[in-house]
């Protein structure tokens, strides 16, 4: 944990496109198409070098398939691992789902900006995620957990589809059981035995209504949530500088240099992936 100057990554050598080559040292299934690989860094110096902020994500690699961008998604208190959980989607995520243990990786990162956690000192914080969208809260509740006494009262918000979709079942249970933290789970339509909110994030947003006074609201998610989201916390009377989320823009270098990732001036890769809803609407309504 540091301030907020841009970490530069280095690669091997460095050459900042070059991955650190890493292991899967465990895997863990999370949902039907979501699997949390835990990575562990081969080169021991690089391993030891490597330290993330809450909200930065690493591209993966897979050797003669391609590259992809995920969430860093380990507690900042999780030193044995990086872990990252992975949904199958297309080409390079669906070779990541076939990888077996002690399989090899490269791992470029951490890249991107991350929440301002000391700026959210003495709020209360309202988490609201999405499906996977719980990838990026995820180290920064458990930093702010660590820290608990920095901090006002803490909710969380999360939704999927079924419950068969929620993620980090385990760490939702630790939550919920040891207090501090009010933990508030929704499906999208009734199923058997859910003794919880049924009805999409947006709406267990409205019916739970975070009070605005002294609170910043986080939320990540699929982007349709995430939109009606924001237009919930507006209603409630959250300012857009109280509002941050993080936004998903295809990448390739991750560096700041190729230019596929820009919304007008801003490039997600380095100026992002957390913005405040105050800096996205200064930017052009690509989203
Ligand atoms: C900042 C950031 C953080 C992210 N964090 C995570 C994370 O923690 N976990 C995670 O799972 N994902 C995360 N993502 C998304 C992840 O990077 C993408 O899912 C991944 O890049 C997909 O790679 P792929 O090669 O498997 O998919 P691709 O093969 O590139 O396909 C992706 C999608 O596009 C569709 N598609 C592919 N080709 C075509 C085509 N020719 N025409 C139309 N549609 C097509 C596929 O059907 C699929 O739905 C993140 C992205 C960003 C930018
Ligand atoms: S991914 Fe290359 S500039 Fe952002």
């Amino acid at each position: 944990m540091s301030s907020y100057a841009q970490p530069i990554y280095q690669g091997p050598g460095g050459n900042p496109f070059m991955p650190y080559l890493a292991t899967t040292i465990e895997i863990v299934p999370e949902t039907p198409n979501i699997k949390s690989f835990r990575l562990v860094i081969n080169d021991p110096e690089a391993r030891a070098n490597f330290h993330f902020e809450p909200g930065q994500v690493a591209q993966i690699s897979l050797f003669g398939i391609g590259e992809a961008t995920f969430v860093i998604n380990s507690s900042p208190y999780e030193n044995d691992y990086l872990q990252f959980s992975i949904m199958k989607a297309g080409e390079v995520t669906s070779e990541l789902h076939e990888l077996s243990l002690r399989s090899q990786v490269g791992v470029r990162g951490p890249l991107g900006n991350w929440f301002p956690y000391d700026k959210m000192e003495g709020k209360h914080l309202v988490f609201i995620g999405g499906g996977l969208g719980l990838a990026p809260l995820r180290p920064l509740i458990s930093y702010v957990l660590a820290n608990r006494d920095r901090y006002g009262d803490l909710t969380v918000i999360y939704g999927a589809r079924t419950p068969n979709d929620l993620c980090y079942k385990d760490d939702l249970a630790v939550w919920k059981r040891q207090g501090g933290i009010r933990v508030v789970l929704a499906i999208d339509q009734p199923a058997p035995g859910w003794e919880y909110k049924v009805g999409f994030v947006p709406a267990v947003v409205t019916e739970v209504a975070p009070a605005p006074e002294n609170a910043v609201a986080i939320t990540c998610g699929p982007p349709i949530m995430i939109k009606f989201v924001l237009q919930a916390l507006e209603k409630l009377g959250f300012a857009p500088e109280q509002i941050y989320t993080t936004l998903e823009r295809r990448m390739k270098c991750g560096l700041g240099l190729c230019g596929r990732c820009n919304i007008g001036p801003r490039y997600v890769c380095v100026d992002g992936p957390v913005f405040s809803l105050a800096q996205l609407k200064a930017l052009p309504n690509e989203l």
